[in-house]
């Protein structure tokens, strides 16, 4: 398969250039850009991409372009500072620009190159320094008012470098522009398809497990059933899956997640009804770090007593995803600072001394989401939307109790089936903005206030919506669904839901709130 490599030279956006690279069914792999040669070249690259980053290229100790890339002879697609390193390295000059560049650009192409189209197009800047001088035997392509220098390019080392960043959303046709760089430029063949990555990880699972056997926790999420889809299709009955019911998952997500795995794909699967046990462990419990603590430690013991009365299989599946891969990795800029514990439930400690099969470790959330419909999950569960793991009991704030709990998923699944309705439950890309929502869900407040139902004062709870887009979840943005719907869900669940007498909006962004109240 052919790859290509992407350093990462700490930019915010270097996870979306893998992304689009991906989308154009190219592999390819993030690595922190003082990764030591052998492991780069490991993939046997056929390019090389340089992400952004927040530093200046003359800044003491700032990251440098290491030697081997230049000495490879293989293309280079350099991104803003990538673009900055490539120049420094090759003998050109970079300058601090006279004014900040953020935002929307126009640029114009007046040189063909078989990168970007000749003509003008809008970009998306951001951008300190700048290029003054191109290193010898690179051609200057593109020019914005702000960057006379935009876009540079040498045509015999097959050298790029782009000033803006074709990665984001905000430049529009970015990612013809990295389909060209890889398909066209380096030459890699576009065969990274879900098919292709089932039949490889099908292929290694085999090799890792031989003839033994194999667990699998199962939360309800996405990744943990897709990774137990595909082992199950690797090595059929030699794989037992755990599924523990917590009871705070979505209205009829446990039974979605069972029938999915136990009767379409024939998944041994052991289902653990163990509500009771969790509401017990939450009783009387209001704060939002002992309620995952508690619930992260509870599915362990559940799991563990299960493993035992299963014989305690050697191996274990985990749906560990490329995200987290990379960001346990990435340059320590990125790693962000600990607000919330986010445990996976179903992530489980070393200490249980299971050798692991992690078959998603090299895929994207949308990557997932395409193997796990090429396996055989229904599109409904495929698609979910994220949940954090320990469920409900973070958007029942309070005490959770299964009345309380029961209130709440009544009028999440309302919330759920207008959005559903009216298409707004997935995110739509239309020009510039957004719409739809990344994530929508409701959330219990412990707040009573008064209403008036028919002639009768009320007492009673407040539910409070949130629904967000967003690409990354690092940061999100409110979403603007239209009044009268708003309306409409409002109006159902004060109607529908017994003990609630008020709905309201949360129009707050991330930051400075974060997407989940607790
Ligand atoms: P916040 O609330 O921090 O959430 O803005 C960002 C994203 O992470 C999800 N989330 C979790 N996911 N375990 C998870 O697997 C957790 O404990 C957890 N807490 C939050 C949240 O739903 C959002 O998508």
């Amino acid at each position: 398969m052919d790859t290509i490599a992407i350093l990462d030279f700490g930019s915010q956006f270097s996870q979306l250039i893998a992304r689009r690279v991906r989308e154009a069914q190219v592999y390819c792999e993030l690595f922190p850009w003082d990764a030591p040669q052998k492991t780069v070249m490991a993939i046997q690259p056929k390019g090389f991409i340089l992400s952004g980053g927040p530093d200046s290229v003359y800044e003491a100790g700032a990251p440098r372009l290491a030697d081997y890339i230049l000495n490879s002879g293989l293309p280079i697609l350099g991104i803003c500072y990538g673009m900055q390193a490539l120049t420094l390295a090759l003998g050109g000059k970079v300058g601090a620009a006279a004014k900040r560049e953020y935002g929307f650009a126009e640029i114009d192409t007046d040189v063909e190159n078989p990168l970007l189209p000749t003509g003008s197009r809008k970009v998306w800047m951001s951008h300190g320094d700048r290029i003054e001088q191109p290193p010898e035997g690179f051609l200057i392509i593109c020019r914005s008012t702000h960057s006379p220098i935009a876009a540079i390019y040498d045509e015999n080392r097959q050298y790029y470098g782009v000033q803006f960043h074709p990665e984001v959303r905000h430049t529009p046709g970015g990612e013809e522009i990295l389909r060209r760089f890889v398909v066209d430029i380096c030459r890699a063949q576009p065969a990274w398809t879900p098919e292709s990555i089932i039949k490889q990880g099908v292929e290694n699972i085999r090799r890792q497990v031989g003839d033994q056997t194999v667990l699998s926790a199962i939360s309800g999420g996405v990744d943990s059933a897709v990774a137990t889809a595909l082992v199950q299709r690797a090595i059929g009955d030699q794989l037992t899956a755990i599924f523990v019911d917590t009871g705070l998952l979505r209205q009829n997500e446990a039974a979605q997640v069972q029938s999915a795995l136990q009767k379409t794909l024939g998944v041994e699967l052991v289902v653990v009804d163990a509500v009771d046990s969790f509401l017990h462990a939450l009783r009387g419990v209001n704060e939002p770090e002992e309620k995952r603590r508690i619930i992260g430690e509870l599915f362990i013991r559940t799991f563990e007593k299960y493993a035992k009365q299963l014989g305690k299989p050697p191996f274990l599946v985990q749906g560990t995803i490329y995200p987290d891969v990379v960001e346990s990795s990435a340059p320590d800029r990125a790693k962000a600072h600990r607000i919330k514990t986010h445990h996976n439930v179903g992530g489980l400690p070393s200490d249980l001394n299971f050798k692991l099969i992690e078959p998603l470790r090299y895929l994207f959330k949308d990557e997932v989401r395409l193997v796990g419909e090429a396996l055989g999950l229904p599109a409904e569960l495929v698609w979910r939307q994220p949940f954090p793991g320990p469920g409900l009991a973070v958007r029942c704030l309070g005490e959770v109790t299964l009345e309380r709990v029961q209130r709440l998923r009544a009028a999440d699944a309302i919330f759920t089936e207008e959005l559903t309705a009216a298409g707004l439950l997935r995110m739509h890309q239309s020009g510039d903005a957004p719409s739809g929502t990344a994530q929508a869900f409701a959330v219990l407040l412990p707040v009573q206030s008064v209403g008036v139902m028919g002639d009768h004062r009320t007492y009673q709870e407040c539910v409070a919506l949130r629904a967000v887009t967003t690409e990354d979840f690092m940061t999100a943005d409110w979403a603007r669904l239209p009044h009268d719907l708003l309306a409409r869900i409002a109006n159902r669940i004060v109607n529908e839901v017994a003990g609630v007498n008020r709905v309201v909006y949360d129009i707050t962004s991330k930051p400075p709130a974060t997407i989940e109240w607790e």
